[in-house]
């Protein structure tokens, strides 16, 4: 029988992961069925639960319902999702468990794919949401050198950064004079074409700029751009992700360069 599995979030009609996922089962000879589940804001519970009832072997979760997949699990959560209080997947093989391929898509993304070194490397995270929140644990275990969490409302960027040893969170104007490796926007200011207030100077030559959000130039990177930073959007960071969810469901890691290349359109 074929495995199920799905994405569920709201809205999900545009989320490429069916597309990933079964271009991941053609190349690794993997028989699964990935759809989408459009579940309503206040009924993610109710929805898991009749996928499961239904067979389903697993779930990727996506906006608004990665704290909500969290809460779910009861505690039955891998320690990566534990750090970030959030899970994008779940799987059903023996009862629940919850996991969070999040942070280490995007370690992935920016070592593997961009080649980009972030050992003993200045990090800057904008952002303190869930987006941020996910990621910050796994940024750290790649052995970044230091971390700043900067956000619009300061206390966010506080109390998101007391739960790591040694990482500082501010407001964007106390980030005046530094400069940084790597800059990674986590906010959702570039989904309604603003970016974070940056002083002048936060991303220079050395600097690469990094924006979750994929498919389109946000201002963010638009203004790193021409600050003669290197630019990249999320989309390598979403391949990354999933194939970990795929590696996490099946115990098979597909190859991600050549489906990236071509979600590129190269
Ligand atoms: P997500 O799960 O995508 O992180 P979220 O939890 O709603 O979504 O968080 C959105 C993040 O984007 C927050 O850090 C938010 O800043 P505030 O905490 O100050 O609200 C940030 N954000 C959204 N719009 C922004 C903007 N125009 N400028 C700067 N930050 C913005």
């Amino acid at each position: 029988m074929t495995d199920r599995y799905a994405v569920i979030g709201n809205p999900v009609a545009h989320s490429k992961s069916p597309w990933i996922h079964a271009e991941f089962a053609r190349a690794t000879g993997e028989d699964i069925e990935y759809g989408r589940i459009e579940a309503p804001r206040d009924g993610f519970a109710g929805a898991v639960d009749a996928f499961r009832r239904g067979g389903g072997k697993g779930l990727n979760v996506t906006l608004p319902f990665k704290e909500a997949a969290f809460r779910y699990c009861g505690g039955r959560v891998t320690q990566r999702a534990a750090a970030g209080q959030a899970a994008n997947t779940l799987d059903f093989r023996t009862e629940v468990q919850g996991d969070n391929t999040d942070g280490v898509g995007l370690v992935r993304d920016i070592s593997e794919n961009l080649g980009w070194v972030l050992q003993g490397k200045s990090l800057l995270i904008m952002g303190a949401g869930g987006a941020a929140q996910a990621v910050v644990g796994a940024l750290l275990d790649a052995g970044a050198g230091s971390l700043v969490i900067a956000n619009r409302t300061v206390a966010k960027a506080q109390a998101l950064a007391a739960r790591f040893p040694g990482v500082l969170g501010c407001g964007y104007d106390a980030l005046e004079g530094r400069v940084f490796d790597v800059a990674i926007n986590a906010t959702s200011a570039g989904l309604s074409g603003e970016a974070p207030a940056l002083p002048e100077g936060i991303l220079g030559k050395r600097t690469l700029a990094y924006d979750m959000v994929y498919g389109r130039e946000t201002p963010f990177l638009a203004a790193a751009r021409s600050a003669g930073a290197r630019t990249c959007d999320g989309l390598g960071m979403l391949v990354e992700q999933a194939a970990e969810s795929f590696f996490v469901w099946r115990g098979v890691r597909p190859e991600t360069r050549l489906l990236l290349r071509k979600l590129r359109g190269g």
